[in-house]
């Protein structure tokens, strides 16, 4: 017998609501109707709110478990490769050999962008931000690809996933190498996904660029734990435009603007400015007090839905480890540690919940490979595009979903006269 919602309403009717048998306990409330007409809910920021049926990625936040189409994030990390797990979270399986390999060809063929991108951002400032760059290069890319307009074609959809997947390294290194002022690498058919991306950013006009294994797998981890959230911010900001009817591009370009958030992807970016910024270990209970009082927000710490450690800020923690026996150990680190030692045992955090997520480690690794921290979050919508690909194609095909167009509880005054100018 499936569990229902009992709702009396002020005229003493009563309903009996199904309670959905999904992952969260949740009703469909637009069904209770009342006298004055039926009930929606109130839930800022969707805190408590399911806006969809989901089969591609599960969050169990008490338990800190993840998983991709049921496959644990721990398991992915340490034995799958970035574009496997991008086929995976597409298509819902792990790819035969023979699909891996056909799969890795088809998303390298699509690794040139368009010279007229290139000029896009060349026409930006050297010093602007390279999410933005990043954001233009992709919503611009519905222009270059018509066909990525026909959302209904099953084939149009498959190949422009499959083009954003293979030119957004290509785009985030261009964004770099512009912030530098160094020319643009092109993509090298001989090297890997992530091996191209990383030449992409630091290949000199002297030598061929390879990078030592170490930082490639390293990396390679950190796009596998990046790839996708359920219903994050940025996924979410997908969903919206593409339940418009738009393409992936266009969807891809709004989630890349949600990213940006400081409370979002752009954590990353922040926790090392507040590493920075606390300067050495003994200034670290000072800081912390800082943040009880409210001056501060403890970035890398909480999350909506992970009330406990967040899986991936454990396995990235581990791969500082790799990375650092090739760059030596970045100094911020020890600060990092004791500010995760005070906040697991201090009451503020305890009560609250707050563990460290997936951007509190993270950023100690991207400076550690010489990244400019304004890349941080680039290097976290890179791999979120093979998420927000699959998130956009469940969108768009599924029978339930309606144009997102929220209601409001309205505050503001009713029905007042235009008043003349003299009279104001
Ligand atoms: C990502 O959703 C996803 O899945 C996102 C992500 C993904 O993969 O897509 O996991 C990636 O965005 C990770 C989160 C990165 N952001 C940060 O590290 C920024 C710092 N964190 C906070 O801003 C906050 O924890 C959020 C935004 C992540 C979550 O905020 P919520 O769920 O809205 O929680 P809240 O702000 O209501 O906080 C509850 C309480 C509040 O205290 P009280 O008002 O009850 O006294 O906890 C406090 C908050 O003030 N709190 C913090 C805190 N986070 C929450 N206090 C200090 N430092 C913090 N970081």
């Amino acid at each position: 017998m499936s569990e229902t919602l009992q709702v009396s309403t002020s005229g003493g009717a009563s309903h009996d609501l199904p309670i959905t048998d999904g992952t969260i306990r949740a009703t469909d409330l637009k069904k209770v109707p009342t006298a004055a007409g039926p009930l929606a809910t109130y839930d800022p920021g969707f805190m408590n709110t399911a806006a969809c049926r989901s089969a591609i990625t599960f969050i169990d936040g008490d338990e800190g478990i993840l998983e991709y189409r049921g496959y644990p994030i721990d398991q992915l990390a340490a034995r799958a490769s970035h574009l496997e797990v991008a086929y995976l979270l597409l298509y819902g399986e792990l790819p035969t050999a023979a699909q891996l390999e056909g799969w890795e060809k088809q998303v390298n063929t699509h690794r040139l962008v368009h010279e007229n991108v290139r000029d896009l951002i060349d026409a930006f400032r050297y010093d602007a931000h390279p999410m933005a760059k990043l954001m233009a290069g992709v919503a611009s890319m519905q222009t270059f690809y018509p066909s990525s307009r026909r959302i209904d074609d099953p084939e149009a959809r498959e190949l422009n996933m499959i083009r954003l997947l293979g030119k957004i390294p290509t785009m985030a290194a261009w964004a770099y190498r512009h912030s530098i002022g160094r020319h643009f690498v092109y993509p090298n058919d001989e090297l890997g996904y992530v091996d191209n991306f990383l030449a992409m950013l630091f290949q000199s006009q002297q030598r061929v660029y390879r990078a030592d294994p170490r930082v490639s797998r390293a990396l390679e981890v950190l796009f596998i734990l990046h790839a996708d959230h359920e219903q994050n911010c940025s996924t979410n900001a997908v969903r919206a435009v593409a339940s418009a009817g738009n393409d992936v591009f266009t969807s891809a370009g709004a989630g890349i603007g949600a990213l940006f958030g400081p409370l979002h992807g752009g954590a990353n970016e922040a926790v090392l400015a507040m590493l920075r910024g606390i300067g050495s270990v003994d200034r670290v209970p000072e800081f912390i007090e800082g943040v009880k009082a409210g001056r501060a927000k403890l970035m890398g710490f909480g999350h909506r839905v992970y009330k406990n450690y967040d899986p991936r800020a454990r396995i990235i923690k581990k791969a500082c480890d790799d990375v650092f026996e090739v760059t030596g150990v970045n100094p911020l680190l020890s600060i990092a540690q004791e500010l995760e030692r005070i906040a697991l045992e201090d009451e503020y955090f305890v009560t609250r919940r707050l563990y460290p997520n997936v951007d509190f480690y993270s950023g100690l690794i991207y400076e550690a490979l010489r990244f400019p921290p304004e890349m941080f979050t680039v290097l976290f919508a890179v791999p979120r595009t093979a998420g927000w690909c699959a998130q956009w194609l469940e969108g768009v095909t599924d029978p339930e979903q309606k144009i997102m167009r929220p209601r409001q509880i309205y505050t503001g005054p009713r029905e007042r006269d235009f008043v003349p100018m003299a009279q104001r």
